[in-house]
């Protein structure tokens, strides 16, 4: 049984507000920038958006460190702008989604001000402390962002735990006043309007007691730590407590990003009577593409096999049918840009972008558009490091050079192809000076390509990327199949065409996807019947002709209507 919900029928398009739109000529996007460009979201036709964080923050990690969860980062403006930004959202009929950052503050925030000064400060107790181990680190993990995820306190003796920068100290989630806190604030926002929550990095807010070394997979360095925070023993009861004490009370969107969550824990937290989140981002789909168990983790790329994402997502699809509920999503502000990654930035760009855009639409799940993928926006030509901005590539990027003898353009390679920098750019506006984002200098380069690739374009031309994604939006909402079909894979074995079909009622869809440059033939199987079979989007022309077998051009997509 399925029930039908707002939050699964909906589109969610996410803003990383520091790179949308600056309406300021100080280089960085900020709140009244997005505001002005709300006609254009409602144009696309998206019905929520989740913002990256807008918090008050010293932006060690561009707002992911927060320093005060009710006030509004300096440079993005203030309150009102805020309350101005909700009021011209709810106007239109879109939704807002808040970033709900809680697994760590900013080592600014008051609350680690305090802690951090003695160990019997009322405080203390909000972050994770310990002694020193043989008067080193308590243990041998290491942080998102390189180094040790520990670090020393001198004025209480203790070393605090940051499981990514040491300006990121993370919260201690035992304690039920730091829990209380976080509910009063939640509560806070929602009073403001909003509509929900994405809530960053929400299943590592438990952690194991004793907090053991993790095993060694690089014999000689730290180690990663994510296994043993992530889906910890509290967790299931601390999520319980926030839908009982606070989501349970409101008419809200909830998206809790999942670094290593199984799909068993994945229905378990989504299950809609007794879990307590509506979706998850889970991360499998994304590291498909680099070399498992590797030192280097992310930054250790091999291509990926279409086979893997087939059998990955095809689990999730199948195991949370019926109970819990996907998020779709192929890029963020953590990813390099799909159509790169995934598709062709080269001479197949648009059709490539229009093929993945119609695999996000066409899963079962709710589709989250990443700000800049709705016109394909690519990866970043970077041609030095000091391009770059984000704290997880400078890092890395020294690690790689002073410690693991990289030179310095074989530590850029996998920045290029990995670094979060690619989906940081600035949006793309128009071909004007700095791609219309700002009138000043922008706080990271705009990518080259804007004289070509920006939304002035897309927008005039009906065959671009952007008014491909109007249409799938809008076939999305008009066919209940697209949201509530089951989901069964075809052609598994098929190494460059990924088939599906969804099924609700006496409806069918045929969803048909090249991810290759080649011209694969598809061959519908014996089993698939129907009959009678209409065309309802495509990313080239299609002549009338056999659908049970047809060859297909690079990167074609084509999603059939079949009469059972
Ligand atoms: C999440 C965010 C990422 C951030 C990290 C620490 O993964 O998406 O941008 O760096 O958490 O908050
Ligand atoms: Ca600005």
């Amino acid at each position: 049984m399925m029930n039908k919900t707002w939050w699964k029928e909906c589109v969610v398009y996410q803003i990383y507000p520091r790179s949308f739109a600056d309406s300021n000529g100080d280089g960085i996007g900020d709140l009244r920038g997005i505001t002005a460009k709300l006609d254009y979201l409602k144009r696309l036709g998206v019905d929520v958006i989740w913002l990256s964080p807008v918090y008050r923050s010293p932006n060690d990690d561009n707002g992911y460190d927060i320093s005060d969860y009710q006030d509004i980062m300096t440079e993005f403006g203030t309150l009102a702008d805020m309350d101005a930004l909700i009021a011209g959202m709810h106007a239109r009929g879109l939704k807002l989604m808040m970033d709900l950052v809680v697994n760590h503050t900013s080592d600014e925030h008051p609350w680690f001000r305090q802690a951090r000064a003695s160990r019997d400060n009322p405080y203390h107790d909000y972050f994770i402390w310990r002694e020193p181990r043989d008067g080193r680190e308590p243990n041998n993990w290491e942080a998102a962002f390189s180094g040790s995820a520990w670090e020393w306190n001198e004025a209480t003796g203790e070393y605090f735990l940051h499981m990514f920068s040491k300006k990121q100290p993370d919260l201690n989630w035992e304690n039920p006043r730091v829990r209380r806190e976080v509910f009063d604030m939640m509560h806070w926002w929602f009073q403001r309007g909003v509509d929900g929550f994405r809530m960053d990095v929400i299943n590592m807010i438990s952690k194991p007691a004793d907090l053991p070394d993790a095993p060694i997979i690089r014999p000689g360095f730290l180690q990663p730590g994510f296994g043993l925070v992530t889906n910890g023993p509290r967790l299931l009861e601390y999520l319980a407590e926030m839908k009982r004490d606070v989501l349970s009370r409101y008419d809200c969107i909830t998206v809790g990003e999942a670094p290593l969550v199984t799909v068993r824990q994945g229905a378990e937290i989504t299950n809609e009577e007794t879990g307590s989140l509506n979706m998850l981002f889970e991360f499998e789909r994304m590291d498909l593409d680099s070399v498992g168990g590797h030192m280097n983790g992310k930054w250790a790329y091999k291509p990926l096999d279409l086979r893997d994402l087939k059998t990955t997502l095809s689990r999730w699809q199948t195991a949370l049918h019926g109970n819990g509920w996907n998020s779709n999503y192929l890029s963020n502000h953590d990813q390099p840009r799909s159509v790169s990654r995934f598709g062709d930035d080269g001479a197949d760009r648009v059709v490539s972008a229009k093929m993945l855009g119609t695999f996000n639409h066409l899963l079962q799940g709710t589709p989250y558009v990443y700000q800049g993928e709705e016109i394909g926006m690519t990866n970043v030509p970077f041609e030095s490091i000091d391009e770059c901005r984000d704290i997880e590539s400078l890092n890395i990027y020294r690690e790689f050079v002073e410690h693991q003898g990289l030179t310095p353009e074989q530590a850029l390679a996998p920045i290029r192809v990995k670094g979060r920098d690619n989906a940081r750019t600035p949006m793309q506006w128009s071909a004007a000076s700095q791609a219309g984002f700002t009138t000043g200098t922008p706080w990271i380069r705009v990518n080259p390509n804007y004289t070509a690739i920006n939304v002035e374009q897309a927008v005039a031309d009906p065959d671009s990327v952007f008014n491909y994604y109007r249409k799938l939006i809008r076939l999305r909402r008009e066919n209940p199949v697209f949201v509530y079909g089951s989901y069964h894979l075809i052609v598994p074995e098929h190494a460059e065409i990924y088939a599906f079909t969804r099924t609700l009622d006496a409806e069918r869809l045929l969803v048909v996807l090249n991810f290759s440059k080649n011209s694969p033939t598809f061959t519908a199987p014996a089993e698939l019947s129907y009959s009678g079979a209409e065309l309802l989007i495509a990313n080239y022309p299609v002549e009338t002709g056999d659908v049970r077998r047809f060859a297909l051009r690079p990167f074609e997509a084509r999603v059939y209507r079949l009469k059972v």
